[in-house]
C-alpha cells in the first residue's frame, strides 16, 4: 500500500469518526435539551391511600413503594425504554420521593430476565464494610457488646455504599436509552420538590428525633415539622449530586466532589469510609440461584443475600405437602410454615455470610434430600422449641428499611430489586452538601456470636466483620416462570421477614391460586427461630391464635412490616398490585389515567 493510500484511509476513518462523534453529540444534546417532561404534578389523593384494585396492562408493568416512581418507570416503558432502563429511573426517583429506603447512599441486589439471550442474571450491588473496619469494631476491650448503637446509628454505622455502581453496571450491559435520561426524574422532584403525602408525612413525625440529630439531615427533612402533609420536600444537594452522576456516570458518586465530600465528613465525625473505599467498590454480577418448586421455576439472589437460599429451602420442604388441603391460614398451616421457618432460620444464622469470604454450603441447604430429612422432624400438630432446632451440620464450612421494585417490559425482560438504608431513614447522616442519606448496613453483620442485630438475627463467623465484606442480607428479588415465560414477580421489605414475606407470596400464588390482591391481602406470619416468638400479622382470627398458643407458640401479634410488589404475566396481560401496607406503593397501568 502506498502512503498516499494508507493516509486516505486514515483520513476517511477520522472522517467516519468525527461524523460519529457529531452525531452522537447532537443526539445528546438533543436528549438533554429535549422535551424534558415531567411527570409534573401529579395529585397523591389520585392514588392513595394505596392500590385500589389490579392493575392491568399489555405493554410491561412497574410496581414500587411510591407512586411517583412508578409513574416515571411507566414513562420510561412508554418512551421505548426496556425494564433495565425503567428500574434504574425508578431507584434513582425513589432515593428521593422515598428517602426512608430509596436510597443511593445504601446498595441492594437485582434479579433479571432477559429476553434477548433468554438467561437470568443477578447483581450484587450490597454495600461492603470499609477497609479500617475490623471484627470487633462494635464491642469493648473485653469484647462485651458496646451497645451505643454504633451499628445503626451516626458515621460508624455506614458500608460503602453500591446503589451507583450497580445500577451503572445494569446500564452498561443492558440499558437501552442515555444514562442521563434515566436520571431526569429524580433531578426533577430533588431540585423542585414533590408533596409529602399523609404516610410519608406520619413517617417523619415518627422519626423526627432520628431526623434531627445530625445536622445536614435536619436541615433537609425537619424543615416543614410539624406541617409535614401537604409541603414540599426539596433536596437541592441531592439534585447536584444527581447530576453530576448524570453527566459522569458511577464517577460522578464514586470520585471527584461527592466522594471527597463523603470522606471528608466520615472522617471529621468518626466514620471509616475514604476516597479510596469509594473508588474501589465493585458491585458483582453473580450467578442467581435456580430451583423448581412444583412446576415452576424460581429465580432468586443468592448470598450474600440469605433470602434465595432459604426460601428454597422452605419451599423444598413444604412440596412434600398439600398445602391447599391443609388450608390457608389454618392452625395447621401455620403451625408447618412456623416449623419450617425455624429450621431455615437456625441454618441461616451458623452458614450464610458473604462467599467472596465464607464457604456457604448453598447446595446443602437447597438439596432436596435435607429438605426431606428436615420435613421427617416437623409434626403437624406440635411445636418443636427453638432451643432444640440446630442448625444443620454440614462438612464443608467454616473457611427495615428496605424497598421493593418490579419491573417488566413489552420485550419480555423483567427486573426484580430489592435495595435499601437497612434502618428507616438509614444511619440518620446525610453528607453535608450533597444530600446523601446513608446506609446503617454495618448492622447487617454479626458483631459477635449471640448478640443479635436490629431484627433480632444471630449470626455467627460466617457473617463477622471484615474489611471488604458484604454483611449478610435477607432480601429477595425473586422470578418465577412458568413454560419458559414470567408467572410473577415479587419481593418486599422487611428486614428478617423479608424472606417470609416473599415465601407466602410464592405459596398463595402458586399452592393457593390466588390473583394479586387476595395474595398481597392475606395475613402473613413470621418465625426466624431466634428469639422464639410467631409473629402473626394483626387481625388474623382469634380462634386460630388461641390454637396456635395451645400448640405452645409464643404468639406475638405484629403491625404489618413487609410490603410486596408483585407483577403477574397471564393471557399476554401484565397484572401489578402494590401492597396496600404502605400506602404510597402503587402499580402502573392504566386503570387510573
Ligand atoms: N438490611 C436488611 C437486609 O439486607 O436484610
Amino acid at each position: 500500500m502506498t502512503n498516499n493510500l494508507k493516509l486516505k484511509i486514515i483520513f476517511k476513518h477520522i472522517k467516519l469518526i468525527l461524523v460519529v462523534c457529531f452525531l452522537m453529540s447532537a443526539l445528546t444534546i438533543d436528549i438533554n435539551a429535549k422535551n424534558f417532561q415531567p411527570i409534573g404534578t401529579v395529585n397523591p389523593s389520585k392514588y392513595i391511600p394505596a392500590q385500589k384494585q389490579i392493575a392491568e396492562s399489555k405493554n410491561g408493568m412497574v410496581t414500587t413503594q411510591h407512586f411517583l416512581a412508578t409513574k416515571v418507570g411507566e414513562k420510561i416503558l412508554n418512551q421505548g425504554g426496556n425494564a433495565y432502563d425503567a428500574a434504574i429511573a425508578v431507584g434513582f426517583t425513589l432515593a428521593v420521593v422515598l428517602p426512608r429506603a430509596g436510597n443511593i447512599g445504601g446498595g441492594g441486589f437485582m434479579v433479571m430476565h432477559d429476553s434477548v439471550t433468554n438467561q437470568n442474571y443477578s447483581i450484587d450491588y450490597r454495600e461492603m464494610a470499609p477497609a479500617k473496619s475490623f471484627t470487633k469494631m462494635y464491642l469493648n476491650e473485653d469484647d462485651s457488646f458496646n451497645d451505643k448503637k454504633l451499628s445503626t446509628f451516626g458515621y460508624l454505622a455506614s458500608g460503602v455504599p453500591g446503589t451507583v455502581a450497580g445500577f451503572w453496571e445494569v446500564h452498561k450491559k443492558f440499558g437501552s436509552l442515555d444514562w442521563e435520561l434515566l436520571l431526569e426524574d429524580a433531578i426533577y422532584y430533588a431540585e423542585n420538590g414533590f408533596e409529602i403525602t399523609p404516610y410519608m408525612g406520619d413517617m417523619l413525625s415518627k422519626y423526627k428525633e432520628k431526623l434531627s440529630y445530625f445536622e445536614p439531615t435536619n436541615k433537609i427533612f425537619m424543615k416543614h415539622n410539624p406541617n409535614f402533609i401537604g409541603s414540599k420536600l426539596v433536596q437541592k444537594d441531592l439534585a447536584n449530586t444527581l447530576k453530576l452522576i448524570a453527566a459522569k456516570g458511577k464517577d460522578g458518586f464514586y470520585e471527584g466532589e461527592v466522594a471527597q465530600k463523603i470522606a471528608h465528613e466520615m472522617q471529621k465525625n468518626g466514620g471509616l469510609i475514604t476516597e479510596n473505599d469509594l473508588k474501589n467498590y465493585t458491585p458483582k454480577w453473580r450467578k442467581p440461584l435456580i430451583s423448581d418448586y412444583r412446576d415452576n421455576k424460581i429465580i432468586t439472589m443468592g448470598p450474600p443475600s440469605s433470602g434465595g437460599v432459604h426460601i428454597i429451602q422452605m419451599l423444598n420442604i413444604l412440596e412434600n405437602y398439600d398445602l391447599k388441603q391443609i388450608g390457608h391460614n389454618t392452625t395447621d398451616y401455620i403451625n408447618l410454615l412456623a416449623e419450617v421457618m425455624k429450621y431455615a432460620y437456625a441454618d441461616r444464622s451458623k452458614h450464610l455470610g458473604d462467599p467472596d469470604f465464607f464457604d456457604v454450603p448453598i447446595l446443602e441447604i437447597t438439596n432436596k434430600k435435607y429438605a426431606k430429612s428436615i420435613k421427617n422432624k416437623i409434626k403437624i400438630g406440635e411445636s418443636t422449641p427453638s432451643s432444640k432446632i440446630m442448625p444443620g451440620l454440614f462438612e464443608d464450612n467454616e473457611s427495615f428499611e428496605t424497598t421493593h421494585f418490579s419491573v417488566a417490559d413489552k420485550y419480555g425482560n423483567v427486573v426484580s430489586s430489592t435495595y435499601t438504608l437497612n434502618s428507616t431513614f438509614g444511619s440518620g447522616v446525610t453528607i453535608k452538601g450533597t444530600g446523601i442519606l446513608m446506609n446503617n448496613e454495618m448492622d447487617d453483620f454479626s458483631a459477635a456470636p449471640g448478640i443479635p442485630n436490629q431484627f433480632g438475627l444471630l449470626g455467627a463467623k460466617a457473617n463477622e466483620i471484615q474489611p471488604f465484606k458484604r454483611p449478610l442480607s435477607s432480601m429477595s428479588p425473586t422470578i418465577v416462570m412458568r413454560d419458559n415465560q414470567l408467572f410473577f414477580t415479587t419481593g418486599s421489605p422487611g428486614g428478617s421477614r423479608i424472606i417470609t414475606a416473599v415465601l407466602q407470596s410464592i405459596l398463595n400464588i402458586i399452592d393457593f391460586d390466588m390473583n394479586l390482591e387476595e395474595a398481597n391481602k392475606s395475613k402473613r406470619i413470621h418465625h426466624q427461630w431466634q428469639p422464639d416468638i410467631l409473629q402473626i400479622e394483626f387481625s388474623l382470627n382469634d380462634a386460630t391464635r388461641e390454637k396456635l398458643r395451645g400448640l405452645n407458640y409464643n404468639v406475638e401479634v405484629i403491625d404489618p412490616a413487609t410490603c410486596i410488589q408483585t407483577i403477574m404475566y397471564k393471557n399476554n396481560m401484565y397484572y401489578g398490585y402494590g401492597d396496600f401496607r404502605r400506602p404510597d406503593a402503587f402499580a402502573s397501568g392504566d386503570i387510573y389515567d
